[in-house]
């Protein structure tokens, strides 16, 4: 199983040079308290800022960067594109297959494979997003859905032994809890997360045992605790919560109490 607990914050289109910087230095200065006397910690904490910030906040921060996005392709004539190689200069991580990509960007499964692919090829680690809409929810067949967003992306990525062993970090996130203030419950999210971890285990030879499932969909500081509790929750994709200093640094002392 994963050894460490991921805090991971999405700020999507949100935050200026100004508040990045603010945040950046409280944020430092919290990490720096919280885990002075602890340097066993496994608490991995990272932000998703907007690419135009990563440059600057790499040298201003002390915890992990994860970018939003990376180009498909890997260089040339693509206006307004930004490569896996130039976001890896600054970034450690990078979001793959986030719905809202999907949804309003039209990303496919075809695009996301070349996407963690190239990922890949320049050392991002990607944190690749899944997860039903509601429809499927109410449905019932959203065990069906995920299992189709994993086996139509990571299958045929991990089926190659070029990417043997290759660091993964997979995110639930149901569509209808993001944004909407309506987190999946602790056992819903339990549902999804041992199911995964079984496909992933019963499925792909070339994947490590020890892949980290977050979970993602309005987390805040009151649910924290109950998701983080979970057996197969490796820690929290954080959307609208992470955008106050104050709150996501509650949900990483909630983190760093647990474990
Ligand atoms: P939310 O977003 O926490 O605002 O629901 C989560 C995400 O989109 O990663």
């Amino acid at each position: 199983m994963s050894e460490n607990i991921y805090v991971i914050g999405n700020w999507k289109m949100n935050k200026h040079l100004n508040e990045v910087t603010d945040f950046c230095d409280k944020l430092n200065i919290s990490l720096h308290d919280m885990f002075a006397l602890d340097n066993s910690s496994n608490i991995e904490v990272g932000i998703a800022p907007a690419a135009i910030h990563l440059p600057q906040m790499s040298s201003a921060s002390t915890f992990s960067l994860v970018a939003q996005n990376i180009a498909a392709e890997e260089n040339g004539a693509y206006t307004g594109e930004i490569s896996a190689s130039m976001v890896a200069e600054y970034s450690r991580y990078v979001l793959v297959g986030h719905s809202e990509r999907r949804m309003y960007f039209d990303e496919t499964n075809e695009i996301l494979v070349k996407k963690l692919m190239l990922a890949y090829k320049y050392n991002l680690i990607p944190i690749f997003c899944f997860g039903e809409n509601l429809e499927n929810r109410e449905k019932g067949d959203y065990l069906y859905i995920i299992k189709q967003q994993l086996e139509k992306v990571i299958w045929p990525v991990f089926s190659s032994s070029d990417f043997l062993n290759q660091n993964l970090i997979i995110a639930y996130e149901p569509v209808w809890a993001i944004g909407t203030g309506k987190n999946a419950s602790p056992e819903q999210i339990s549902e999804v997360h041992d199911y995964v971890r079984d496909l992933l285990i019963n499925n792909i030879e070339n994947i490590k045992d020890s892949v980290p499932i977050l979970y993602g969909g309005s987390c805040n500081s009151q649910n924290a605790k109950s998701i983080l509790e979970q057996k197969n929750v490796n820690g929290l994709l954080i959307g609208g919560a992470s955008l106050d200093v104050n709150h996501f640094t509650k949900i990483v002392q909630i983190a760093h109490g647990l474990y």
